[in-house]
């Protein structure tokens, strides 16, 4: 295979990886999810029905019903990384005199962001339930703007309190609402936004430490071979220096793999760390990612689609009142941390 078949596969197969981690991430209203429901407009009249029907079944069975998939998905790429990492940067960075401590960071991190994915796996994320609605109820005022009080839902028929929503996925309400995330499994809400936001920030870190250390060794082969100094002969028997685009060309041919990885790597983290960016500006401002959606007027993509709308889902956006919830950011994430208990209120 040449250079440029090569490359294009490559890019093929990074830009596949970036929609997917893009448009599953948990938001639904992602530009990536336009795209793709446009994409699926133009080709379906020219798809025979069966595929139709089977594409839409895989789909409701990966994103409207709670499954496993993602989390596989998530450990085999996870898997993969590592093995390139162990049997090829690993021995090379050795040979090149980086020391066992900052080769081992890699898998500190990945102990710490296991340790974190497991518990927002694991961890309820506040269910609104029979027993405990009563106490749920006073963990957060009604503002009167987003959350009424009185109103209940439709599915659940409990009282709804004050931040809460229903998850389709997960049929169920839950408290202090952020959203539902397919690669965790599980509602984001009030008792595990915590762990999601450390399990955010450690696979982030992670991401960047293992393209660190990839890229240093890539360019430490780079110096060393003395390849930036050397020219080559090229078709027409002419001496030529070798330019920037000649040392890829070779790195990509010599060591595939790992500028494989190093690409995607690369990608990963900048996307993990706008997320992260945007998560840690909302806990900082005391709001979930559905409060913000609603304080912006988008349309709710929750609601009961066999009922009338709820209005409570596509108010007219406020932007004056955009931080009502903020009591200043260490309290807020103070907040985070340590979320409220539902204690229940003795009724006189
Ligand atoms: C966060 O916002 C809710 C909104 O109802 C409020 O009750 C709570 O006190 C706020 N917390 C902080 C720390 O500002
Ligand atoms: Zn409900
Ligand atoms: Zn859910």
């Amino acid at each position: 295979m040449d250079f440029l078949t090569l490359f294009a596969i490559y890019v093929v197969v990074v830009l596949t990886c970036i929609v997917l981690v893009c448009k599953y991430s948990g938001q639904q209203q992602s530009p990536f999810s336009m795209l793709l429901n446009s994409v699926v407009k133009v080709v379906a009249p020219i798809t025979p029905k069966c595929l139709q029907r089977f594409s839409q079944w895989v789909l409701h069975r990966l994103f409207h019903q709670r499954n496993n998939m993602f989390i596989y998905l998530h450990i085999l790429l996870e898997t993969v990384v590592y093995a390139e990492f162990t049997y090829e940067v690993f021995g090379f960075c050795r040979e090149m005199g980086a020391s066992l401590t900052s080769l081992s960071v890699p898998y500190i991190l990945l102990v710490v962001k296991n340790f974190f994915f497991y518990l927002c796996v694991k961890r309820d994320p506040g269910t609104v339930t029979k027993k405990k609605v009563a106490a749920q109820l006073h963990v957060y005022p009604y503002d009167g703007k987003l959350f009424h009080p009185g109103v209940s839902c439709q599915t659940c028929h409990l009282a709804k309190p004050a931040r809460s929503k229903h998850c389709r996925v997960c049929n169920r309400c839950v408290q202090r609402f952020d959203h539902h995330c397919v690669w965790v499994n599980n509602c984001i809400g009030l008792k595990n936004t915590r762990y999601f936001l450390l399990y955010l920030f450690s696979l982030c870190a992670m991401a960047g430490d293992i393209a660190l250390l990839t890229g240093d060794m890539l360019l430490h082969v780079v110096l060393w071979s003395g390849l930036l100094r050397a020219s080559y002969v090229d078709d027409h028997g002419q001496q030529q220096p070798t330019g920037p685009l000649f040392v890829i060309q070779h790195l990509f041919l010599t060591f595939p793999r790992i500028v494989f990885m190093l690409g995607f790597l690369v990608f990963v983290f900048f996307l993990l760390a706008g997320y992260v960016l945007f998560h840690s500006y909302l806990a900082l401002v005391n709001q979930t990612s559905n409060e913000w959606y609603k304080s912006r007027g988008y349309v709710c993509q929750h609601c009961h689609p066999t009922t009338t709308p709820d209005p409570l889902c596509s108010p007219a956006p406020d932007h004056s009142k955009r931080h009502y919830y903020s009591r200043g950011l260490l309290k807020n994430l103070g907040e985070i941390f340590f979320p409220p208990q539902a204690v229940k209120k003795k009724d006189n």
